[in-house]
């Protein structure tokens, strides 16, 4: 018998939220997971290739998960039917919380176009370390940036179910931090999600 009800729960991550705080490695930083998503080209793995040794410069020990990255390899089976979305969602999530439970800050850079996937990200991760970023731009500025020239390809039919053409993206309705990334530069939104998180350490140092 295989089936997964006869596994008993051998890790505090597999536990739904509310979720209990979880201190980091050196006991004064909580391991986060950084979940930044948004349609692709809004500028997700460049702000996490941004952030990454910003955090690392003040001692955090950081990994960065991104779509692009994860679909070469654990995530290569999948494709981007709904189905698939959801279980690429899902895998990332279980590294990540396994990761974090090790002590690291995790930045996720994944679409991750639907509610339903990202708040059971947020169950597997714990509510209490899950910073959910939305990196937001306009359709119209995704498609005019298009470094993959994917948009001009859907646009012209040759990927059916792309992102924002002809398959849904759900932009969170109440994410730790919102970010106009046609509004404001990499570096300072950088800056916006270091001191976030700064402040939710402070919060969690001063035990309130
Ligand atoms: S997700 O929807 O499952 O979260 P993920 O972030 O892993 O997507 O991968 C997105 C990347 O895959 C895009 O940046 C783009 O390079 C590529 N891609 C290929 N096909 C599609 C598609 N149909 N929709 C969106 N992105 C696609």
């Amino acid at each position: 018998m295989n089936s997964p009800q006869h596994i008993p729960p051998v890790a505090s991550h597999l536990v739904t939220f509310p979720f209990r705080p979880c201190t980091g490695i050196s006991g004064a930083t909580t391991a986060r997971v950084i979940w930044l998503t948004g349609l692709s080209a809004a500028g997700k793995s460049t702000l996490a290739d941004n952030l990454n040794p910003i955090l690392q410069a003040r001692g955090l020990t950081t990994c960065v998960l991104d779509g692009d990255a994860v679909r070469t390899g654990l995530c290569r089976d999948l494709g981007f039917s709904d189905h698939d979305r959801e279980e690429n969602v899902r895998r990332v999530a279980e590294v990540a919380a396994i990761m974090a439970d090790a002590g690291l800050t995790v930045l996720v850079a994944l679409i991750s176009p639907s509610r339903a996937s990202r708040h059971h990200a947020r169950s597997i991760i714990g509510n209490a370390r899950f910073v959910e970023v939305f990196v937001d731009v306009p359709l119209a500025v995704a498609e005019a940036r298009d470094p993959k020239g994917l948009y001009e390809r859907a646009r012209r039919g040759e990927i059916l179910g792309f992102t924002g053409i002809d398959s849904a993206y759900e932009a969170p309705v109440w994410p730790e931090l919102h970010i106009r990334s046609d509004q404001v530069g990499v570096s300072e939104a950088a800056g916006i999600i270091d001191e976030w998180l700064r402040a939710s350490e402070r919060v969690l140092a001063s035990g309130s």
